[in-house]
């Protein structure tokens, strides 16, 4: 396909395209894209890209012809890490290991999983004391790496949690350079990052091997994902799963299901403490609900205002903050051709603010959330956080209850102030982090 009618785009440097500037804040070089137009185009590091930014084009790009895409260079890299994970395997070994996992996502386990939840969070409610100033990332950070350790492999990962906090800080911030144009080549050369990253990697999968070993060894079924993944047969073919494919998605979930629910907690504390109005209606719910008995996973379906938080949060800052895939056929969004091989953008980031969709788009406002749901919001395709169809979270469910069972355990004692000195900025890495931290002051209510 020859590419005559092009799609607008900003102005390029000269060497790279546009490289440089999406380096410096893809986020808002993407919203700056998307007021010329709902479908537009960039260079990045030599391969065209373009950004779909209206409802029909997002529902196209993942749901309708999903089939004409698969995903991008970012998670064709990840395959380094994730091997052929859930996040990145693709077609029918894709569908086949999404079949197999689901049923350690139904309801019924989400549910027994928020007793460890709620457990970790109480924990570390009593932990925190009147006056701490504490780093709120790093916090969420190893509350949620201790929950997916414990809820999907029944793993203590506190006590290792030095050694593999450290490893993934490492490989996450390390996973950026994996993307730069030329990576290929510079992970052949032994630089220190090379091996730092091989390094970090071999902990991760020490770990890893040594749970499953652990496992096989016992013959235990404990009722959490790696006793189900051991267990699971394909029902057409009877297969199962090697120890590889088991570590591949135990790598996965273990990765993607931390890091994001712990941004969208930072992001929460954060813009509660920046809407004073909205946080005493957070508290004054959780008050209202809990009085003084223990906060129980029953509570969830009662606390709607703070789901609303959450859902507001994620709104504004959407961990997962652009999903990216790569053209396997030729397609047409919106007049334009996009030829095979082009990397197509749709980010929650640009869409969750598009002022033609949203009333006042950039303010915090939970009580968005009592006139529109968030389910209706996502079958309009202006609300993705979790992205949409075949290859949408596997762990949403797990991610709400979360969520909110954490803003709860730890809002009902606890009232955190953004310490006057923290600066705030976003890093868009494979998630939306806080760039330079959060270091907030822990008040008793
Ligand atoms: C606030 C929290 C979370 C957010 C915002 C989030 C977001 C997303 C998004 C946008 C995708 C699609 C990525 C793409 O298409 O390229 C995804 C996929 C995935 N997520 Fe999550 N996620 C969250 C929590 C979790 C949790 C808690 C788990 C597991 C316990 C998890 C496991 C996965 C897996 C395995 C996939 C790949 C699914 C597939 O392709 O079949 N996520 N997530």
């Amino acid at each position: 396909m020859t590419n005559k009618n092009l799609p607008p785009t900003v102005k390029a440097g000269i060497l790279g395209g546009h490289f440089l500037q999406f380096r410096r804040n893809a986020p808002e070089f993407l919203q700056k894209l998307s007021k010329l137009g709902d479908v537009t185009t960039f260079k990045i590091g030599g391969q065209t890209a373009f950004l779909v930014n209206h409802p029909e084009f997002v529902r196209d790009l993942l749901v309708t012809n999903s089939h004409k895409f698969i995903k991008g260079r970012a998670l064709q890299r990840a395959k380094k890490l994730l091997g052929e994970g859930l996040l990145t395997s693709e077609k029918d070994f894709h569908l086949r290991q999404r079949r197999m996992i689901q049923p350690a996502f139904h309801r019924q386990r989400i549910a027994a999983y928020s007793e460890a939840m709620i457990e970790f969070a109480e924990k570390m409610a009593s932990e925190w004391q009147d006056g701490d100033e504490r780093d709120i990332d790093r916090e969420m950070m190893r509350l949620t790496l201790n929950i997916v350790g414990k809820t999907l492999f029944g793993a203590n990962v506190e006590d290792d949690a030095q050694e593999v906090g450290q490893a993934m800080t490492t490989i996450v911030s390390m996973f950026n350079l994996l993307l730069l144009p030329f990576a290929e080549l510079l992970e052949k050369l032994p630089l220190p990052h090379t091996r730092k990253f091989n390094n970090a990697k071999k902990t991760l999968d020490d770990v890893i091997y040594k749970i499953i070993d652990e496992r096989r060894a016992s013959g235990e079924d404990t009722g959490d994902l790696l006793s189900m993944l051991l267990a699971a047969q394909d029902e057409e073919s009877g297969a199962t799963m090697t120890d590889e494919q088991i570590r591949d998605e135990c790598m996965t979930l273990f990765l993607a299901g931390h890091e994001t629910t712990s941004n969208a907690l930072t992001w929460t504390f954060y813009l509660l403490s920046q809407n004073p109005q909205s946080e005493a209606k957070f508290h004054a719910e959780l008050d209202a609900v809990l009085k003084d008995k223990f906060l129980m996973p029953e509570d969830y379906p009662n606390l709607k205002c703070t789901e609303n938080v959450l859902a507001e949060s994620m709104r504004l800052f959407p961990p997962a903050w652009t999903v990216g895939r790569l053209a396997i056929e030729d397609h047409e969004f919106g007049g334009y051709e996009i030829p095979k091989g082009s990397l197509v953008l749709a980010s929650t980031y640009v869409m969750h603010r598009d002022a033609r969709f949203w009333d006042n788009a950039e303010q915090f406002v939970p009580e968005r959330w009592e006139t529109v749901s968030v389910k209706e919001a996502g079958q309009e395709f202006i609300y993705f956080p979790f992205s949409k169809g075949v290859r949408s979270c596997i762990g949403e469910g797990f991610a709400w209850t979360e969520g909110v069972l954490l803003l709860a355990a730890l809002g009902r004692r606890w009232k955190l102030s953004l310490m006057p000195e923290q600066k705030i900025a976003h890093q868009a890495m494979i998630t939306l982090r806080p760039k330079y931290g959060m270091k907030m002051r822990i008040e008793k209510r």
